[in-house]
């Protein structure tokens, strides 16, 4: 039995003497890269709709390994920490985590839910030892958020995050504490954002000459980017952040507080940090691996028919395994090219 794994000429044959007797030939299996995903605000890593999502990958992807990144084991804390904490710390703490991992040293394909997805471009841009292979983010705000996310009455982390942050969202203390401070990005206030921000402003490279070339290098080690928007997301403004898209700093101020004035969208391509590739953006678009897709719906509404073909797609692909061989088993592992 021979296996060719996708097309290159890479024969894996383990010969096993059984306990019977007469040998065995068999074959390395391969299987799915490993998948990592990142919870949105509001969630924790394994919240019941977490895992009926796992279960539904599972599903699709036999064999796969999945793993929660997780702030703090317990489910309230970590839902906590979505609000309050340090990003960049938390980045940090995450990177270890995933590098403590045995299933994930060769690497895994990574899925971030809302604000999860800006977390691991992060990581991408910032560690990714191990590192990612496909980056998949649904809803997530790249370019930033020029509101605040809404509370439901009930959610009580939120309530308290959303009144600290009336202090003012660019002091030091909210920029240090306050989760989603530290990617609100006023495109009337760019200056202080600039000066204050030290998490979206530096994942984006986005201030001064001094870009850390290290960013850039890392997204662009990255198999593909795919970045999903949810046509009526009203809990991301503007939605097209989910693009790298962001409002145009108003040219007539006094005209922004009109209620149902239409701002302008800065797309992607029309982004200074796009056009002057400053975290590589530009050339991995025009290498072809940034793939812009849309899910119909408000904010996370996760169809199947808007992640199935995603997730079919971009993660799961089949590699190489490691051959596992027990104390029981004589073998013998050829390796061919
Ligand atoms: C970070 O990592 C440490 C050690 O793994 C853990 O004790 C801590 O609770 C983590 N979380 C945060 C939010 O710092
Ligand atoms: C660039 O980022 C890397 C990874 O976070 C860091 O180790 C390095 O010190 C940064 N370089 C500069 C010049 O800031």
């Amino acid at each position: 039995m021979l296996k060719l794994l996708c097309g290159l000429a890479f024969i894996i044959a383990l010969i096993i003497t059984g306990t019977f007797g007469s040998p065995v030939v068999q074959l390395a299996t391969s299987t799915p890269r490993p998948l990592v995903f990142w919870h949105g605000l509001g969630d924790s890593h394994s919240s019941s709709a977490m895992l009926e999502f796992f279960d539904l990958v599972k599903e699709m992807h036999p064999d796969i390994f999945i793993h929660s990144i997780f702030l703090h084991e317990d489910l309230t804390e970590d839902r906590r920490a979505g609000f309050f904490g340090n990003v960049n710390e938390q980045v940090a703490n995450v990177s270890l985590q995933l590098s403590s991992i045995p299933e994930l040293k060769a690497g895994f394909d990574a899925v971030g839910f809302s604000q999860g997805g800006q977390f691991l471009r992060a990581y991408v841009e910032k560690y990714n030892d191990p590192p990612v292979n496909n980056l998949i983010t649904f809803g997530s705000q790249h370019m930033g958020v020029s509101d605040l996310p809404l509370c439901s009455p009930w959610d009580v982390f939120c309530l308290l995050a959303r009144r600290a942050a009336r202090g003012g969202v660019y002091t030091e203390w909210a920029q240090q504490n306050l989760v989603q401070a530290q990617y609100y990005r006023d495109p009337d206030q760019l200056s202080k954002y600039f000066s204050m921000n030290h998490f979206m402003a530096d994942i984006n490279n986005e201030v001064g000459d001094n870009m850390n070339t290290t960013y850039t290098t890392n997204l662009l080690s990255l198999n593909k980017l795919v970045l999903v928007l949810f046509t009526e997301d009203k809990t991301v403004v503007p939605k097209e952040s989910s693009w790298f898209g962001s409002f145009a700093p108003s040219t007539e101020p006094e005209q922004t507080n009109w209620p149902g004035t239409e701002k302008t969208i800065v797309p992607m391509r029309m982004q200074p940090i796009y056009v002057e590739d400053r975290i590589g953006l530009r050339t991995l678009d025009e290498r072809g691996d940034v793939v812009l897709e849309t899910c119909d719906g408000e904010h996370m509404q996760l169809s199947s028919g808007c992640w199935r073909p995603i997730l079919k797609k971009f993660a799961g692909e089949l590699v190489g395994g490691d051959v596992m061989l027990t104390s029981h088993t004589e073998a013998v592992l050829r390796v061919q090219y």
